[in-house]
């Protein structure tokens, strides 16, 4: 742990929780080790935040890059704001499975800084899983079976027409419908900062393993999704009104739980630009 940062572990292998920051003047050597503490825990929790839309710009703008997410309705008088709603009467929630985001762009988003602006009664929990502590945890044959492998990611199943969102209630919401996406990167990554070793397929985007067919594919691809399943390896943010995360999607994978029907929940997400990943 950081010895300018007051923290203390979210889960025993995953996620952190950062005491005594206020994010909208996060800077300088403050906000180095926010984002080392994000790079090695994979998510940062930050409770207390007050970040009007505009300080969530200038901060991401401090981190680094933005990118525009391409699918989710974006906030009207900030493009670089991207919404992810649940309105009260609807039944689906976006991000509600295992996933890693943009893990189908060549050059797949860093992370980003969710802030939460409507929140259900209860429910409505992020669970991270820690990619380095689940590719730790594999036995020697399948990091020696895995080690160079490349596998196939794409989110065209998930976002276009006919896709799987498209058939729920909030595929009228989405934009997007006609991009065409698709990248390779190795299925064990090396994080750009950390150097930790870390299992970068996940079950929403990984379709492949390249050079092998998807029936081919599965039983491997399962056998790593199992691992990274093991609870061992999560954390659980629960949100309360001023709760901020910051997540690296190289470092985990995250789920939304959708367990708050009747209640509406809405949350401001920007997407911080990442680099090109190698084994
Ligand atoms: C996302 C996402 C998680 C949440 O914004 O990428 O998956 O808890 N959201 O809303
Ligand atoms: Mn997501």
């Amino acid at each position: 742990m950081s010895t300018i940062l007051r923290s203390e572990p979210l889960a025993p292998e995953c996620g952190v929780t950062v005491h005594d920051v206020q994010l909208a003047e996060a800077e300088g050597e403050t906000l180095d080790a926010i984002r080392q503490a994000v790079f090695e825990h994979g998510v940062a929790v930050f409770r207390g935040q007050s970040l009007s839309p505009e300080q969530h710009i200038d901060l991401a703008k401090r981190w680094g890059g933005i990118d525009i997410n391409n699918y989710f309705p974006l906030t009207d008088t900030h493009p670089e704001i991207a919404v992810v709603r649940k309105a009260a009467e609807q039944q689906t929630n976006i991000g509600g499975a295992w996933h890693t985001d943009h893990s189908y762009d060549q050059v797949p988003a860093m992370g980003s800084i969710l802030v939460a602006r409507t929140l259900p009664p209860k429910g409505g929990d992020t669970l991270f899983a820690h990619m380095g502590a689940a590719y730790d945890a594999l036995d020697e044959d399948t990091k020696r079976e895995i080690e160079d492998l490349e596998a196939f990611h794409t989110a065209d199943h998930v976002y276009k027409e006919g896709g799987i969102y498209a058939r729920t209630d909030i595929g009228g919401e989405l934009r997007g419908q006609d991009l065409q996406t698709g990248a390779t990167h190795p299925v064990v990554v090396r994080h750009p900062r950390t150097g930790r070793k870390l299992l970068y397929v996940n079950p929403s985007f990984t379709v492949t393993i390249v050079g092998r067919s998807r029936e081919d594919s599965l039983p491997l691809l399962e056998r790593l999704f199992a691992e990274a399943r093991n609870p061992d390896h999560h954390a659980r943010v629960v949100w309360e009104p001023g709760t901020v995360a910051i997540w690296d999607n190289r470092t985990t994978w995250h789920n939304a739980l959708n367990d708050y029907q009747g209640h509406a929940r809405e949350m401001h997400r920007i997407t911080l630009t990442g680099e090109k990943l190698a084994a």
